[in-house]
């Protein structure tokens, strides 16, 4: 069977500081650079949500987009846009909101709404230039 992958963009504008709590400002300015501000700033993140599974046969569709759209709306832009990501998003109350961690999140947010035959991928750009990519454990 043919596998294909389909792509949904969303986006979502957050706001965070990466630190730990456990080194001093010239540690955390160190390591973080910027992203220590200790005020916080924030990222406009661009997100891709792939999904890659068979072409289901009678509907000619890997996965219903409008189905994908509404989930990422629900568990990712919902509870990510416009928030402080240290501070309103339980997940990074002691998980530093690197995009590292924050693409980590969002695929075990979005992995128990999508059948278990389908590949969950997420890819998330912080700036038009810095973007991960995780796919789930190995
Ligand atoms: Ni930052």
């Amino acid at each position: 069977m043919n596998k294909v992958t389909v792509c949904r963009k969303a986006h979502f504008n957050a706001a965070h500081r990466l630190y730990r709590k456990d080194w001093n400002d010239a540690q955390n300015e160190a390591i973080f650079d910027k992203c220590s501000n200790p005020y916080f700033h924030g990222h406009n993140y661009e997100l891709i949500v792939s999904v890659t599974g068979e072409i289901d046969a009678e509907t000619g569709y890997v996965m219903d987009m409008k189905v994908l759209k509404d989930l990422i709306k629900l568990h990712i832009e919902d509870a990510f846009d416009h928030k402080n990501l240290n501070e309103q998003v339980p997940e990074f109350s002691t998980l530093i909101p690197t995009a590292e961690n924050i693409s980590v999140v969002i695929w075990e947010k979005l992995r128990p709404h999508i059948s278990s035959e389908k590949d969950l991928s997420i890819t998330l750009y912080e700036t038009p230039r810095n973007y991960v990519k995780f796919s789930g454990p190995n």
